[in-house]
């Protein structure tokens, strides 16, 4: 009897902390103010819908799980790293491409 009320414990506690931690793809946004390119909100919806798994994300060097704990720069993403690694033209539209600045970038 005991045991299952510390197994409920634990189901409903995961629960909650699956509610905070899936903060970013459970249809919320992080949001970059763009330092002059233009606001960029990262949408975790979009990227989960398209099949990004957390692990592609956060144990592959590209991001950290805290709001601001990575400095993005163009160049570096150029060069194939934060959402460069799959905004390279292959994977996903191009952060090289003139046409796609307005993508991310919102005045
Ligand atoms: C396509 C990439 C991508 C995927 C997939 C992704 N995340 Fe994130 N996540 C990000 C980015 C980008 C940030 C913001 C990092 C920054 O600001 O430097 C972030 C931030 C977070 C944060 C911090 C939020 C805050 O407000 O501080 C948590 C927690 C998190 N992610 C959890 C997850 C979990 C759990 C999953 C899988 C269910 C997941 N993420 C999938 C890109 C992703
Ligand atoms: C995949 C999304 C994405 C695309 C596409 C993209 N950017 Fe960015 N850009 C970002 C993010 C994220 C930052 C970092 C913002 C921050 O930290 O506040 C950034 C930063 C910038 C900055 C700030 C300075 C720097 O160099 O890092 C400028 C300017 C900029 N982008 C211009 C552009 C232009 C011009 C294009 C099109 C050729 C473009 N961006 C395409 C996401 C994107
Ligand atoms: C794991 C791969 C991956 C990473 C990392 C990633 N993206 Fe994406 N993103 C995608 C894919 C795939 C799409 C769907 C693109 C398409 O349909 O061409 C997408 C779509 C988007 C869109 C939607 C554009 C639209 O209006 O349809 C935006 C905005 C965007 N990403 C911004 C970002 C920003 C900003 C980052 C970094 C903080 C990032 N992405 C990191 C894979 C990724």
């Amino acid at each position: 009897m005991k045991k299952v009320i510390v197994m409920s414990l634990v189901v409903v506690l995961s629960f909650a902390m699956a509610a905070t931690v899936f903060a970013v793809p459970a249809g919320k946004t992080v949001e970059f103010d763009g330092k002059g390119g233009g606001k960029v909100v990262f949408d975790g919806k979009i990227h989960a819908d398209k099949g990004a798994k957390c692990a592609d994300c956060h144990q592959s060097g590209l991001f950290k799980m805290k709001k601001g704990g990575d400095v993005i720069t163009m160049k570096d993403m150029e060069a194939g790293k934060n959402c460069g690694a799959c905004h390279n033209g292959t994977k996903a539209f191009s952060v090289k491409d003139a046409a796609s600045c307005a993508k991310c970038h919102k005045k």
